[in-house]
């Protein structure tokens, strides 16, 4: 392998050369593809003395001829080349010219899923982040942007449909049974953006017309088979386009929007120019095979990919370290038209869980990297859920800060400053703050300090003067090279509660020796934004006329943890009163996991474990509340994660949080059993399947009530389960049944699975569900299973859905890929040296199951340690798993 080169922020440089036009041809074939290219270049510095040399990316391509303004160039005379890159080394300087370059490329052999390769039989191209550069020579980053035309021509029975963005403006027959179509992007746009989809596929059509009048024709386009499949999707396209008008004024700005869904994608979605690319599991849904969770989530992606219209293609990234600038943006857009769609504070829980469950174990392990990295080897290791999860954070403080008016301000300006340019995270900081004549004090520091802050609060209550004061200390710990942090402003929103449970208002506030208003307009605030930006900080309430219990951080209004002092009686109080939900939820999740590390700390030391009489009784009436909203209900009663508690623990045991967890499940199961098969009862419906709310929040509530009961392994419960299996109108029921059933080994689990599997084998979708079932489960030795289901004939390796289903899955179970005799490990190490040959990107996501092998027992570590280093000793190794696993070792 040549040594990886490491990449650098500090080092960015204006590209020398820019380009004006783009015109791709590609000529497919069912052997290779020829690619030419056509280019108008003008060199930054029109006229300079002497010309500097214009370099281009290009990975596994074949140069079949270079020309400028016609004239041929020489091989070491005039170019260079190299396996990264064709130099020309005194291109004119003066003036425009035009490039020529024609490729050579082998889709058919392509299985890395980028640059131009086939799923089932179709051309597909997914080109984010420097995939480009697989489809012909360029200068492969953002900041060039360039007007593209594509004319694409293939035969006509095996391509009836031919793709790419912008306007059809021309199509037609050629000769040997070939057809042709060109396509015209009138948007400037980065080579990312570019797409090219080519095959037999059909659409769905709807329109939608903008609030302007426009009328927009909308195309889902998939195999003839999946194409009834397509209705949520077309609802939540059409959904995402009323809301981004209502909500930020933006409108679509084309006449026409295409979504392909193709089986095999690396990612979820793509959001290339007019013309999105998806995951066939972000994109197709039925009642019958699909969850209420892939409802939920395509809604989410679709909106995802088109919102990044705005936030990403009109206005893009300077360069890949500025990822966030589009991702956090749009991941945070994506989250707000959900919860309009939804419900907001169970939208808000679902968003914390998925940050403390991914963000923050992360930002505490090797790969830790600020929102804003500072270097990196390959850029796909760097779409993480820090750039995604982190950085929707950091652009939510800025609408905590400002309020929903000040935001939108924010945006419009940012808009009008930027349409049509490659800019930075400054840039849109600057937006915030000059739209609103903010001040962010040291808040930019978000962008380049990783590590999670802890914040620290203790309380106090003067009962003579009727004062209440809050001590806030906040400490960023050391991330791998960032030994020293500094503060950052942190905006931590709170309401105090008073003997009944009622918001006190909060008048004054006393802050750095001044009197504040505790809201803007002179009203007393029942939430107020306390802006913590020293090391430590107080705030002094006024007028607090009992002692209060705080209600902290609420609506998490800031991607912190947070250390209070609220005992267990407050955290009983918060849970049964708060009128903040999302601090309801959260008071009940600090009891539970308060409860299970003391009982993981008496399972280590031999102790038998009881389950406290107030951890029940406050489990209860949040299970039997009747006006509280029944999807809320089903998350307070969901304990935290393995993995959550593992985090707190100075060294993870996987056997001791597993065997704890299951016996809090079991014990509610039991003291509970009357009235979760209450819930289950009274929550059975019969009606046809909709996704909204209220039936969605009623089939969660009844299923995760019918899992708890699965958990007492008692046969009438069993027989419930499985004529709820029996007797389910859709999938969400259907494989809620089938999840309880297999929760404990035997003949019924067995049978079940067969049977599940029986009768959606035609279904592929519906296959990776019942790979992921079995991969994830808990049952004592499963990584023979899973060894046995790699041989399965519906796995198949090349396609990362599976791969994440049956390995990913694998992953997941803390007991399983922990075992302590190394099994799982050493079944991972020889899959990632298997699946890096094929997809090194899908390779490099399954090598970070072990970056966090130091948290573990020293005969974990040691087996742990020397399966990366079997990894690293490989020959061949690709630049994604290096990085990945070389830091693993380092960290
Ligand atoms: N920009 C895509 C998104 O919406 C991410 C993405 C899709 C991607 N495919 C990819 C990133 C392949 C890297 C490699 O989030
Ligand atoms: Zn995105």
């Amino acid at each position: 392998m040549e040594t990886p080169k490491e990449i650098f922020l500090k080092d960015y440089k204006k590209p020398d050369y820019y380009f004006d036009a783009v015109d791709l041809t590609f000529s497919l074939g069912e052997e290779h593809t020829i690619v030419s290219s056509n280019i108008t270049v003008y060199p930054r510095t029109e006229g300079a003395a002497e010309s500097s040399p214009l370099v281009l990316d290009g990975v596994d391509l074949k140069l079949l001829s270079i020309k400028i303004d016609d004239k041929e160039l020489k091989e070491e005379e005039d170019y260079h080349l190299d396996a990264r890159n064709l130099t020309i080394s005194s291109p004119p300087s003066t003036a425009r010219f035009t490039l020529e370059i024609v490729t050579e490329i082998y889709p058919q052999k392509n299985t890395s899923l980028e640059g131009l390769y086939i799923s089932s039989g179709n051309f597909v191209t997914q080109c984010e982040a420097e995939g480009f550069r697989k489809i012909t020579y360029y200068q492969d980053r953002p900041d060039i942007m360039a007007k593209y035309t594509c004319r694409v021509e293939g035969n006509k029975g095996l391509y009836p449909v031919l793709l790419s963005n912008g306007n059809l403006v021309e199509e037609g027959d050629l000769e040997g049974g070939r057809h042709y179509a060109v396509w015209e992007d009138p948007h400037k746009k980065p080579c990312y953006l570019f797409a090219l989809v080519a095959g037999q596929l059909q659409s769905r059509d709807g329109d939608f017309v903008t609030r302007s009048g426009r009328k927009v024709s909308l195309r889902i386009w998939t195999t003839a088979e999946d194409l009834p499949k397509t209705v949520h999707a077309m609802y939540s396209l059409k959904a995402a386009m009323k809301w981004d008008e209502d909500v930020f004024g933006l409108e679509y700005d084309l006449d026409l929007f295409n979504i392909v869904a193709v089986p095999d994608f690396n990612m979820g979605a793509m959001e290339n120019k007019s013309l999105n690319i998806f995951n066939s599991v972000m994109v197709l849904a039925s009642p019958e095979t699909a969850l209420d969770r892939d409802y939920a989530s395509i809604l989410g992606v679709i909106g995802h990919e088109y919102f990044h219209n705005w936030t990403g293609n009109r206005v893009t990234c300077r360069d890949w370290f500025q990822l966030s600038l589009k991702e956090g943006l749009t991941v945070f857009r994506d989250q707000e038209f959900s919860s309009d769609m939804g419900s907001r504070s169970v939208k808000r829980i679902g968003d914390v869980t998925i940050l403390r469950k991914y963000q923050f174990p992360e930002d505490a392990g090797p790969m830790a990297h600020p929102v804003r990295p500072h270097s990196y080897i390959k850029m796909d290791n760097f779409y993480t859920s820090t750039v995604y999860e982190k950085g929707a954070e950091v652009v939510r403080m800025y609408k905590t800060l400002l309020g929903s008016q000040g935001f939108r301000r924010g945006m419009d300006l940012y808009f009008k400053r930027h349409d049509g340019q490659a800019v930075t995270c400054e840039d849109f900081y600057a937006a915030m703050r000059d739209a609103n004549d903010a001040d962010f004090a040291n808040f930019l520091q978000w962008y380049s300090q990783a590590g999670t802050p802890t914040v620290k609060v203790t309380s106090f209550y003067n009962s003579e003067v009727k004062t209440y004061s809050l001590k806030f200390s906040q400490e960023v710990p050391p991330t791998p090279g960032q030994a020293m942090k500094e503060p950052m402003l942190i905006p931590v929103a709170v309401g105090l509660l008073d003997s009944n449970g009622k918001d006190m208002p909060l008048t004054s506030v006393y802050h750095d020796g001044m009197l504040q208003a505790a809201n803007k307009d002179g009203e007393p605030a029942y939430t107020t934004v306390l802006r913590i930006k020293n090391k430590e900080e107080e705030f002094v309430f006024s007028e607090i006329s009992e002692h209060p219990v705080p209600s902290l951080l609420r609506g998490y209004s800031a991607p912190i943890r947070l250390d209070s002092d609220l005992t267990d009686t407050d955290l009983y109080f918060l849970l049964a009163h708060d009128s903040d939900e999302f601090n309801r939820w959260e008071a009940g999740q600090l009891l539970a996991r308060n409860l299970m590390l003391s009982l993981v700390a008496d399972f280590q030391q031999n102790k038998p474990l009881a389950l406290n009489a107030d951890f029940v009784h406050g489990f209860r009436s949040i299970l039997t509340d009747g006006i509280l909203d029944k999807e809320f209900i089903a998350k307070a009663i969901t304990l935290p994660g393995e993995g959550e508690i593992m985090d707190m623990m100075d060294i993870a045991d996987p056997d001791a949080v597993h065997a704890v967890r299951s016996f809090i499940r079991k014990h509610l199961a039991s003291e509970l059993k009357t009235e979760f098969l209450k819930t289950v009862e009274n929550n059975r419906s019969s009606d046809p399947y909709v996704f909204d709310h209220s039936n969605m929040s009623r089939r969660t509530l009844k299923n995760i009530s019918l899992s708890y009961l699965a958990s007492l392994e008692d046969p009438k419960i069993t027989e419930l389960a499985l004529n709820e299996y029996r007797t389910a109108t859709n999938m969400t029921d259907q494989f809620a049944a089938l999840t309880a059933l297999v929760q404990n080994p035997g003949i019924t689990r067995d049978d079940v699975l067969a049977d599940f599997y029986g009768k959606w084998e035609h279904d592929y979708l519906v296959v990776d569900k019942w790979f992921g079932l079995q991969a994830i489960s808990d049952i004592p030795g499963n990584v023979e299973n899973v060894r046995k289901l790699l041989m399965h004939p519906a796995f198949d390796l090349r396609n990362p859905n599976k791969v994440h289903s049956l390995i990913g899955g694998f992953c997941a179970s803390p007991v399983n890929f922990h075992a302590k005799d190394g099994s799982g490990y050493k079944f991972l190490g020889e899959i990632v040296l298997q699946l890096d040959k094929l997809n090194p990107q899908g390779a490099s996501r399954m090598v970070s199951s072990f970056s966090r092998w130091r948290r573990y027992d020293e005969t974990r570590q040691a087996l742990a340690k020397a399966q990366l280093e079997m990894i690293l000793s490989t020959n061949g190794l690709s630049e994604n798993v290096f990085e990945i696993a070389s830091k693993s070792l380092a960290g």
